[in-house]
């Protein structure tokens, strides 16, 4: 602990081990108010130590070396003072069960888009299809590289207009073994995507609004503005996307956004209004609507599902009948 760290030299001279450590540690950040004080520290400890975070509760007893505190009272310097997240300082997120690396260039995923990967998930259920999947905003590519991994028949283009994203997000690529089915573009809403149609577009576009930004936890400094503010009202890329998207969709096909809950109701009505049907809103882990998804329709499937004997018919003037059937 440095002295900034708010440790006595008595302290740093004792035997620190790991539990010792994680108590001292979790008083220090529920003192500056860190919402997840133990988790946190956790964190920061198996990173520091090379270890998964539960291997900790293997090693409670153990002692942890000068060398390795020195680099923890580092981590938790700067998580308090300067509020850096546990993300960033330790380079990386788990998301959809996988671990994707993180930096200050791109947002770090957050539990809540989970929702919107099984949502589009439940929407490719024939794993050897190869859907086409657009993801706008693709950030550290957590949603193109889950949906990937998990459909590999699926061919997917994520866009980014930061080129920096773009680079985590190749990098998060080639670390997962993705391989080639998903074709990162840079620029603007659909701007580079020259493929007319897809079977489904997903987007977890910016959407905080910039009037709101002085109520933001000090936290969020540290995500780059473009991927968290949709302008002063949180529409600015929202609002493009929805007017746009059911041009964009193959007929059947499916559009995922997430967004803030109170923008849910105008979002829903938008893609509702340009011709988009089964419009519905899911709810993420904390029980807020968070994700709104419609469907372009298809002309061919209401025409079945209005004419459903037109098969049956057909057999009847064949004179086919079940007894035929093997
Ligand atoms: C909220 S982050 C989402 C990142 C990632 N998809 C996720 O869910 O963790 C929004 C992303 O959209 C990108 N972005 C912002 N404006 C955009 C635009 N007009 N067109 C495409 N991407 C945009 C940002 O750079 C950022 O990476």
């Amino acid at each position: 602990m440095t002295k900034d760290a708010g440790v006595s030299d008595d302290a740093r001279s004792k035997t620190w081990t790991v539990l010792a450590l994680l108590r001292w540690t979790t008083g220090h950040f529920n003192d500056h108010g860190i919402p997840t004080p133990r988790l946190d520290a956790e964190v920061l400890l198996a990173h520091v130590l090379g270890v998964r975070r539960l291997d900790l509760y293997l090693k409670f007893e153990q002692p942890v070396m000068s060398a390795e505190r020195a680099q923890y009272r580092e981590l938790i310097s700067r998580r308090v003072s300067e509020r850096v997240p546990v993300s960033i300082l330790v380079g990386e997120k788990e998301f959809w069960s996988r671990s994707f690396r993180v930096t200050s260039d791109v947002l770090t995923p957050r539990p809540d888009t989970e929702t919107l990967v099984e949502a589009a998930l439940d929407r490719m259920v024939d794993s050897d299809r190869p859907y086409r999947v657009l993801e706008i905003g693709t950030g550290s590519g957590a949603i193109a590289l889950s949906l990937a991994l998990e459909r590999p028949s699926a061919q997917i283009t994520a866009t980014d207009v930061s080129p920096e994203a773009l680079q985590i997000a190749h990098e998060n690529a080639e670390e997962l073994q993705v391989g080639d089915s998903v074709v990162f573009l840079e620029g603007s809403l659909f701007e580079p995507v020259s493929e007319p149609l897809f079977d489904l577009i997903v987007s977890n576009p910016p959407y905080v609004a910039e009037k709101d930004s002085a109520k933001l936890p000090a936290e969020l400094k540290h995500e780059p503005a473009v991927a968290l503010f949709g302008g002063m009202d949180g529409y600015r890329v929202l609002k493009p996307l929805a007017a746009e998207v059911a041009a964009r969709l193959s007929p059947g096909g499916w559009v995922l956004l997430e967004m803030d809950p109170a923008q849910v109701e105008t979002v829903a009505q938008w893609l509702a209004d340009s011709g988009l049907s089964e419009v519905e809103t899911l709810r993420d882990l904390a029980g807020r609507e968070r994700v709104v998804v419609a469907r372009r329709p298809d002309p061919l499937a209401v025409q079945q599902e209005e004419e459903p004997n037109a098969l049956e018919s057909q057999s009847a003037n064949r004179g086919d009948s079940q007894e035929d059937v093997p």
